[in-house]
């Protein structure tokens, strides 16, 4: 039986329950999900790569059918190398598109054989962003809830103002 692997990309800087959520309902549709960690030596990110990639593990670890991998280069070269044609990426509001639209049709003029599938960030995450996140922690606020439990203790050793925080 040929395998239906899809691969979700991202900074996931850090993950929060949104996307969790989405891989989670992409497995509807697909037998694997490899949420792959880009390298972008041209964002300032405040987890490096490693960490990321550990933090999105513990976060999954109950679904033997997400898997992480992290990638350097053409996102669609790596969807091929992993034996993938679907690029799986969560839509939340209407800011959203334009850039999801200008890189999809990128990843389609560089590589026909690979599509991508969108989904509706689930309504409970619709507002929650891996930059809001970092900014409310980083002036102490409270972000328990809309992260995994692991990403919450690692933003305390990321943000003095975090460090207290139940
Ligand atoms: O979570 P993000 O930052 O919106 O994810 C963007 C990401 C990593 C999916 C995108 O930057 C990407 O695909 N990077 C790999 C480089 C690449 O393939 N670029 C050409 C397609 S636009």
């Amino acid at each position: 039986m040929n395998e239906k692997i899809a691969v979700y990309p991202g900074s996931f800087d850090p993950i929060t329950n949104g996307h969790v959520n989405l891989a989670e309902r992409a497995l509807v549709f697909f037998d694997k999900i490899i949420i792959a960690v880009a390298y972008n030596p041209n964002k300032a990110a405040l987890f490096s790569v490693e960490e990321r990639v550990d933090m999105i593990q513990m976060a999954t670890k109950n679904d033997p059918r997400i898997t992480v991998a992290s990638f350097n280069g053409l996102l669609v070269e790596f969807v091929e190398k992993q034996g993938a044609s679907v690029i799986v990426r969560g839509l939340r509001a209407l800011s959203d598109f334009e850039y999801e639209f200008q890189m999809t049709l990128m990843n389609r003029k560089l590589n026909r054989k690979v599509d991508t599938v969108f989904l509706m960030t689930g309504f409970k995450w619709f507002y929650t962003s891996s930059k809001i996140i970092k900014e409310a922690a980083s002036l102490g606020g409270s972000v328990r809830g809309l992260v995994p439990e692991i990403v919450h203790q690692r933003l305390k050793e990321k943000y003095p103002l975090y460090r207290n925080v139940p």
